[in-house]
Formats: C-alpha cells, structure tokens, sequence
C-alpha cells in the first residue's frame, strides 16, 4: 500500500446497471494517484481487516460515519453556464421568444470578461456544492469568456465539458450578439479547441474542448458543414439542440426538408462524442441513427416542462440503446441541481405513460411503459452520463474514476424521516433522493480530491 493511495470507508450507493442498486456497507474503496478506483472491498472479504488496518497505519484511510451514505458524483449533461444570473426569470414564453428578447441580450454581456469571471466563479461553486462534479456547459459566443469558465471549473476541480457557441446565421441571431462570419467562427472555435486542449493537460479531472453549434437555426449551412468536418477530423466533443421543441423542428423541416436528427447527421454532427441535448422530437428511425452513431441524448426534463411542447421518451430512447444522460438546461431550467432534475425525470415520464387529459378515455391518454423509476434516474444522472461522455464515471467499481458525494440524512438543518423504518437499500436511496437539500450534501470529491 503506498501512501499516494486513498482508501475510502463508507456506506457506498450506487447503481452500476440500469434498474440494479448497489448498497455495500462500510465497503473499502481503494483509489490510485491518478483518483481511479482500483478495487472495492466488502466487509465479508478475507483481506478486508488487513487493508483496513494497513491503510490506517499508513495514515490514508478516511472513514465515513455510519449514517452516512456516499453516493456518486452527478453529470450534468447539458447546461448554459451564462444563464445562471437569469435562472428562474422569463419561464413564461416561447422559447424562441425567450432566446429573442431574454437570453441573447443576457449572453452578448460575456464580452466583459470580469462580468464572466463573476458569474462563472459563482456558478461552479454552487455546482459542486450540490455534488455535480462533471459538467458539460454552454457558455458564449466569445472565446475569452468562454476560455475563462475552462479555467475556472479546471482550477476549482470540476470535471467540465466546454463549448464555445456557435451561432453566425444572421436571419436568426440579433446584430449584436452573433458571430462576425463563418470564417471568424470556426477560426474561433479552432483556437479555443487548442487553448483548452493545452490547458486540460495540467488538470487531473479532466477539462475538455467541445465543439457548439448552439442549434440549426442560429448556424449557416457554410458553418455547420465546417463544424460537422472538424468534428469528423478531430476526438473534440459535439453538442447542440436538437428537436428540443415544436418551433425548432418545424424550422429545420422547412428549411431543409428533412428532420432535426437526419440534418446534424447529414453535416457530420453525430459521433460518438457528440451529446445532443434535449431531443423531445427524436422519433424511432432518429432513435435508430443515434444509437447507430453511438451519440448521447441530454434529458432535461425541468428546462422540457417549460418549452419542450412535449416529454421525451426516454425509456423508448433507452431501450433503442441510445445513451441518455440528464441535463439541467439552466436557464431553461431553473435550478442547478440535479437532485430536482431526477425528481422531474421521474414525474414527467409518470405524466407521459398515464396521459394528462382526462377527457379521453385511459386507455388512449398515455404512452404506456414510458415510466422511470426513481433508481433509473439515478442511473442516468450518474452511469448514463457518463457513457454520454464516454468516460468511466457514475459508479464505485474497479477501473471507474472516483468522484462521489458525501450525504448525511442526520444533518439539524434537514434531518430526512423514518430512515430507521424504510430500511431497503431502494428506499433509502428514494429518500435521499425525495429529500436532500445541499445541507446533506458534506463532502463532494472529484478524482479522488476533495474540491467542498
Ligand atoms: N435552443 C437554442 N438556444 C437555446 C438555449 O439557450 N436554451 C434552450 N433551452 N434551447 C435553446
Ligand atoms: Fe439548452
């Protein structure tokens, strides 16, 4: 055992499959330098006492209380760090609308860098303070700002995910918040690409470069196809909006005669590491060509209630293969946390089986066998993210990274009930999920290091 070695004791809960909890007490999580975990002992193992004891003597177990549970880390697969200043405002309108006479005017404010820093450095805390420790973000369209949140997630250790947005199309971006042409975009999008590749070289959690169409709509035919071949060319990450609402699919109908999915596969937009966010239009056939294309959905079920015009599918999506993750879409959505995402992931998939018009008879009003259980939407905020990302992550088993939260259900300031009566390791996950606010949240570990 070397010193450089962590050994974590705790209750660990997790879901290593789809549908299957994990509830191993007082297990022993061993993680290398590199904050991957290398094994998981359970207290019926024969070695269990002699690594305990070792790594006791060597000074690098770090033991859990026994009502705590550690649970791990969340991905956040889809949201607008600009936004956070404008979280829970303007929910009322058309998304279009929104992004016209809200949002635009909100994101040209990015070109003050120290307006940015603000915001960002808020942002990322708040973040992992609600143990979301990867996150894959939005953030303008300048490149200075946007290199300003790779660096400041990096330094704070957030595993993060960054895209400088893209969006030149001159019909449907306002004049004074777009790209200067295609050209400039792409050189842009090239050089913050390098930038953040050179900068994740220091940073051990990780911190990636994303290339961000912000959505058909706002992009020229000319950039999309310079983008989708950039993509092709290179392992940099993809995403954009895709079939997020009627207006947005009809628009690329129209403008293309072809569907949302079909257009960002046809410009070479749908790889492996390309997460598309949102994606409520996505029929069978398109489920088809992401599963085929291995390419990730973003499920961003709170930001969907309000401009979607729909749910998605997401058992339907899941069971084509397709990986699905969860997304909180600020400011589309209006909260941070992921905990009220898998809440609402559970409760819209409800509304979508069980119809929500009472005036037809049952059997039409539903989509049947679209419910998620609180266990699977778990697993898509925590493995599903991770297979969105395609990095081991969401799971306490050998060779997955090590990133996980700290809950105490005992805490004065939420103290969560009948713990001691539900006692099935799904309820008590259920709980912890219901009922936890960020005061339940004591520790957040990202790659082995403990950033709150
Ligand atoms: N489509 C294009 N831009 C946006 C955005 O900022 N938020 C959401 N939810 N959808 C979009
Ligand atoms: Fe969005």
């Amino acid at each position: 055992m070397t010193t450089k070695q962590k050994v974590f004791c705790g209750n660990l809960l997790f879901t290593p499959e789809f549908g299957r909890l994990e509830l191993l007490k007082q297990a022993l999580m061993i993680v290398d330098d590199n904050g991957m975990i290398s094994a998981v002992i359970q207290q019926d193992d024969e070695k269990y006492e002699q690594i305990r004891t070792e790594a006791k003597q060597a000074g690098i177990l770090q033991e859990f209380l026994a009502e705590q549970y550690l649970l791990p880390g969340f991905v956040d697969l889809h949201i607008h760090a600009s936004q956070w200043p404008q979280a829970g405002i303007a929910l009322d309108d058309p998304l279009n609308v929104w992004l016209d006479e809200c949002t635009f005017p909100l994101e040209s404010k990015y070109q003050d860098l120290d307006f940015a820093r603000e915001v960002y450095n808020d942002l990322v805390e708040q973040l992992l303070a609600r143990a979301t420790t990867t996150a894959v973000y939005f953030a303008t369209q300048h490149l200075e700002a946007s290199y300003e949140l790779a660096k400041i997630s990096a330094q704070k250790g957030q595993r993060a995910f960054v895209g400088k947005v893209v969006m030149d199309n001159p019909k449907q971006t306002p004049d004074f918040y777009r790209d200067k042409d295609s050209q400039s975009a792409i050189a842009d999008t090239k050089e913050f690409i390098r930038r953040v590749k050179q900068l994740g070289k220091d940073v051990k959690q990780g911190v990636y470069p994303v290339i961000t169409p912000r959505f058909v709509p706002s992009c020229t035919d000319e950039t999309l196809a310079a983008l989708g071949k950039l993509a092709q060319e290179t392992d940099a990450y993809v995403q954009t909006h895709c079939s997020e609402g009627q207006w947005e699919h009809d628009y690329v109908l129209e403008r293309f005669g072809k569907r949302d999915t079909e257009v960002l596969a046809d410009f070479g937009l749908l790889k492996r590491k390309s997460i598309m966010d949102h994606c409520n239009f996505v029929n069978e056939a398109d489920g088809e060509l992401f599963a085929k294309k291995q390419a990730a959905i973003a499920h961003c079920p709170i930001s969907n209630a309000y401009f979607a015009n729909g749910v998605l599918q997401a058992k339907r999506l899941h069971k084509q293969g397709v990986k699905v993750g969860l997304g909180t879409d600020i400011s589309g959505g209006f909260s941070p946390s992921l905990y009220d995402n898998i809440k609402q992931c559970v409760m819209s998939s409800r509304m979508l089986e069980d119809g929500v018009d009472v005036d037809l008879p049952a059997q039409q009003r539903g989509k049947k066998d679209s419910r998620l259980s609180v266990l699977e939407a778990f697993y898509l905020a925590t493995k599903g993210g991770g297979q969105a990302v395609c990095l081991p992550l969401g799971s306490f088993e050998a060779g997955q990274i090590c990133d996980f939260q700290v809950l105490d259900p005992t805490v004065a300031a939420n103290k969560l009930p009948g713990l001691n009566i539900f006692k099935r390791p799904v309820d008590i996950l259920a709980k912890l999920l219901y009922l936890s606010t960020p005061a339940n949240i004591k520790e957040v570990w990202v790659q082995g290091q403990r950033v709150k």
